[in-house]
């Protein structure tokens, strides 16, 4: 299911996206200088981030919107599919994704390419929602959707092995690959900011009538299990951290 983005629901919900990356940003340690193409750029946050250190980033992203978003905070951000990337070979000392990689479709024509771009040495830094991501949530809209004939979530959460194995096949050497489980604070609007910031495509498939009652459905499944006695909501995230060697 395709999926657009909203650069300001995204700002307002979504701050954890980029608030909670320091884990993945250490992986990275980058040096002044490198060439790091950030891949899922969004909003450009991250790059921002990675630019202060001295090194020379370049972001990419399949939105528009973000590209446009990211380029207003002053990043270099090209418009471009993870499968199919503008760049000559060897063009990067790293490349760097953060939430992002469980979106792409084609996890094979995407390696391919940051294999291609990268200098042979060069490192693949990343995160991405790991084996059992956002389970409960999953579940939850799966089952409402499906009164709508509608299927749920098809993103890839693969497990350390399975994602290795993969990645070897590509000719990276896997230095570092963990599961972590994140339980992720949720902004004051909760699981309903959540779902209508990271739920678009699927919501925008529906009768624009049902979009508030798919809504409410799914917060009333969800209810006993991610918020608390105080009404605050914890969404069930697991992270995929990786390194490998080009
Ligand atoms: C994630 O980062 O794991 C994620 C975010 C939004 C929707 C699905 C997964």
């Amino acid at each position: 299911m395709a999926q657009t983005w909203d650069p300001e629901a995204y700002a307002r919900n979504g701050a954890f996206v980029h608030g909670m990356a320091g884990g993945v940003l250490e992986w990275l340690a980058a040096q002044p200088g490198e060439r790091i193409l950030d891949l899922g750029c969004g909003d450009g946050q991250l790059s921002a981030r990675i630019a202060a250190t001295g090194a020379k980033v370049t972001g990419v992203d399949a939105s528009p919107q973000m590209v446009a978003t990211a380029r207003a905070r002053g990043v270099s951000a090209d418009e471009a599919s993870a499968e199919s990337l503008p760049y000559p070979d060897q063009s990067f000392d790293a490349v760097f994704s953060n939430a992002v990689l469980h979106w792409v479709r084609d996890q094979d024509a995407m390696l391919a390419e940051v294999h291609r771009v990268l200098e042979p040495g060069g490192r693949f830094v990343a995160e991405m929602g790991g084996h059992g991501n956002i389970a409960a949530i999953r579940i939850a809209l799966s089952a409402v959707l499906a009164r709508w004939d509608l299927a749920g979530d098809s993103n890839y959460y693969p497990t350390p092995d399975e994602y290795a194995q993969r990645l070897r096949r590509h000719g990276f050497e896997v230095r570092e690959i963990a599961l972590i489980p994140r339980p992720t604070p949720l902004a004051e609007k909760g699981m309903a900011g959540w779902l209508r910031t990271f739920r678009v495509g699927a919501l925008e498939s529906l009768p624009e009538a049902a979009r508030e009652s798919v809504i409410e459905q799914t917060v009333v499944l969800l209810a006993p299990v991610l918020r608390d006695g105080n009404g605050n909501w914890t969404a069930d995230y697991v992270r995929l951290r990786l390194i490998a060697i080009a």
